[in-house]
């Protein structure tokens, strides 16, 4: 099949396979330059195929030589149909892993059920031993407790509607968007699905099976940004669901696994695209650290993170006890920068003004399209 990116908004309904396993090999080339360390050794990651969480199998295998159970929710190819980015980019992945002689397992299935998490734990036992790191870097869109419960999380405002500049993707022209509010219910819905409700019961059925080493440690992911996203990101519908993220990684600490978030940086994946406003605020992010020589994508960051923020003796983080590998994003000069540009920026200055090219380069990389070497005129094996 000659394949090509079919976009519609923030979502892309094709993936390239081999634009995907490019993906993954600059990925495992950017770890194996920065050179083996000793570090985690068994690792479980959840919500393992794109975005920052594959970015962590990828540090841990490659970087340290960890062995790592992943957990993802892909779609396989069909005869017709291209897999989702996230199903090709694992199976390079373990391709590669395989030649590299590291064990790595995947999971393809809903991480929020239980069946996952005893089949987890089955491979863990047989296969792996103890685990020294758990990721959690789920972001889904819905989660099922049972028939009866299943719940949509929402990216809406609380209190107010927030108007606000926003990028037009079908355009690229700078629109007003308008954010509802989210009521209670979309409220407690959005903290079951994006909160740490899961988190936890991931790390108690590890614990009940004595399946978590001596000082293992725990982080999930989380975003807080500058002022101007608050109303739809900080203190939103997911802004809620961030915090409880964060009460839960206390009660987990509590409960005796050290657990951390992580405060990254806004980056272009396929659950950030979906953020309205975000991603005007991202393209200009990207055009003002791309000047500054500060940018940095997925594996960039979680290796960053995991040698030098999150190293297995040592965790540096802020005041309130989080991670910030953030810190660069928010530097006083880069906000400055920023919020001086969300000013001027209409759809005459645009162009000038953000990286609108650079944030459509990320979002065609994330399904495998625009990369360098890969002909996307030639047939291509979907299977
Ligand atoms: P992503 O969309 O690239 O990755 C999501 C992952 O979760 C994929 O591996 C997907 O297969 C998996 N997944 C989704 N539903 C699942 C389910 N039911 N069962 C099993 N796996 C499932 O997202 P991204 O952006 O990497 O997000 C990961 C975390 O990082 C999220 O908590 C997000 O809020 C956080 N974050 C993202 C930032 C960004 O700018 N992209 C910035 C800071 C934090």
């Amino acid at each position: 099949m000659i394949v090509k990116p079919k976009i519609r908004d923030f979502i892309c309904t094709t993936a390239h396979p081999e634009g995907c396993r490019q993906n993954v090999l600059y990925q495992i080339e950017y770890t194996r330059k920065i050179g083996k360390a000793d570090g985690y050794k068994n690792v479980l990651v959840v919500g393992s195929s794109t975005g920052y969480g594959l970015a962590s199998r990828i540090a841990m295998t490659f970087g340290y030589g960890a062995a790592t159970l992943g957990v993802m929710f892909e779609k396989p190819p069909t005869d017709r149909r291209t897999a989702t980015a996230g199903w090709y980019n694992n199976r390079a992945f373990e391709a590669e892993a395989e030649k590299a002689g590291v064990f790595a397992k995947t999971i393809n299935g809903d991480a929020f059920s239980k069946e996952v998490k005893e089949e987890a734990i089955e491979i863990i036992k047989n296969n792996m031993g103890k685990i020294d790191l758990v990721v959690y870097s789920l972001a889904a869109p819905r989660r099922t407790v049972d028939e009866d419960h299943v719940y949509s999380s929402v990216l809406k405002t609380i209190g107010a509607e927030f108007k606000s500049k926003n990028l037009n993707l079908r355009t690229n022209e700078i629109n007003e968007a308008v954010i509802p509010t989210g009521n209670n219910d979309e409220i407690v819905a959005t903290v079951k699905v994006m909160g740490g409700e899961d988190w936890q019961d991931w790390i108690e059925e590890l614990k009940q099976a004595d399946l978590l080493a001596d000082g293992c440690k725990s982080v999930a992911y989380s975003y807080i940004g500058p002022e101007l996203t608050y109303p739809v990101y900080f203190n939103g519908t997911i802004g809620m669901a961030k915090r409880h993220l964060a009460e839960t990684a206390e009660k987990l600490t509590e409960m005796g696994v050290d657990s951390y978030i992580s405060v990254n940086k806004a980056l272009v994946t396929q659950a950030s695209a979906a953020i309205p406003v975000v991603p005007l605020y991202t393209a200009i992010l990207y055009k003002v650290m791309k000047e500054k020589g500060l940018h940095e994508d997925c594996i960039m960051q979680m290796n960053r993170l995991f040698r030098e923020r999150m190293t297995v003796e040592n965790v540096v983080t802020d005041d309130e006890g989080k991670i910030r590998v953030d810190d660069w994003e928010m530097r006083d000069d880069v906000q400055q920068e920023v919020m001086k540009r969300w000013d001027a920026i209409s759809n005459e200055t645009v162009q000038e003004l953000a990286d609108v090219e650079g944030f459509w380069h990320d979002f065609h990389n994330m399904f495998g399209f625009n990369i360098d070497g890969v002909d996307y005129d030639a047939d291509v094996d979907i299977l």
